[in-house]
């Protein structure tokens, strides 16, 4: 059975990040990491600053869905305080952290489906949820919230069980936690140092997106469209080939992969 700390400590022991994760702040149960996060920024924790809990209670999706968060997964937000000009860029390197994440400890083959949900084999095994407090022209900051399930036997859960999979699931065995989020965290600093530094996350992002080519259906509030997945734009949004042949950008949407 691996280990099964996450304090502190037990995280930081091996980290060799420059930024994310210098300060790391544990909980074993909170609502949401994001919603303290939030407030951690607000008191003005410095960039890189990760929250985390073994569970939540009340954790957040995108579109004010619910996202269970049992023991056994991880939830965890990063405080960071990028320009406005790379805001975009955030859920590119969030879902590619992800992904590498995955590829070295798992070596299972994961997949992003626009923006930034995470797949193995078709199944939602990670959600991300950035939220912004901008100021004019300053963003005051950004939360980047992750939640994977790890150890976690969907099957126990009815209510994501036809739509997600867990590493455990999809391994036949349980991975240690700890190792994860090092990895995460590893990934993350290296792929935000660089953006920051004014290289590009795009094109990997595009290159590991399970979205493009495809027929989809996209849901926009009350509307849905259907059609290609052509391509996607440097500012993240992605371009629909709409059976009449028009072209539509899509900035914000739930996209469904169709067979
Ligand atoms: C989604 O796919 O709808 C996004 C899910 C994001 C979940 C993570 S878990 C850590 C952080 N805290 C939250 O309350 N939500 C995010």
């Amino acid at each position: 059975m691996p280990e099964n700390n996450l304090s502190p400590a037990s995280i930081s022991a091996a980290l060799k990040t420059h930024l994310i994760g210098q300060n790391i702040i544990y909980y074993p149960s909170l609502t949401s990491t994001n919603t303290m996060a939030k407030q951690e920024a607000q008191r003005g924790a410095v960039e890189g600053t990760v929250v985390i809990a073994d569970e939540q209670t009340a954790g957040r999706g995108r579109k004010e869905r619910v996202w269970l968060s049992p023991k056994g997964g991880i939830a965890l937000s990063i405080i960071v305080r990028p320009n406005l000009s790379y805001l975009p860029s955030l859920v590119m390197v969030a879902s590619l952290a992800v992904a590498r994440c995955i590829e070295d400890i798992a070596d299972l083959k994961p997949q992003i489906k626009w923006p930034n949900d995470v797949l193995i084999n078709g199944k939602k095994v990670c959600g991300i949820l950035i939220e912004n407090d901008i100021r004019g022209e300053r963003v005051d900051y950004a939360i980047i919230g992750i939640g994977i399930n790890v150890n976690i036997r969907v099957v126990d859960f009815p209510e994501i069980r036809p739509i997600a999979t867990s590493l455990s699931d999809e391994l036949g065995r349980e991975i240690s936690r700890v190792k994860v989020v090092q990895n995460l965290l590893t990934h993350l600093d290296e792929l935000y140092l660089s953006l920051k530094a004014g290289g590009s996350v795009y094109e990997e992002w595009r290159d590991n997106l399970a979205t493009l080519g495809r027929n989809v259906t996209v849901k926009i509030g009350e509307s849905t469209f259907e059609g290609i997945a052509e391509a996607v734009a440097r500012d993240g949004s992605l371009l629909l080939r709409l059976s009449d042949g028009s072209l539509t950008k899509v900035v914000a949407g739930d996209v469904t992969l169709r067979h």
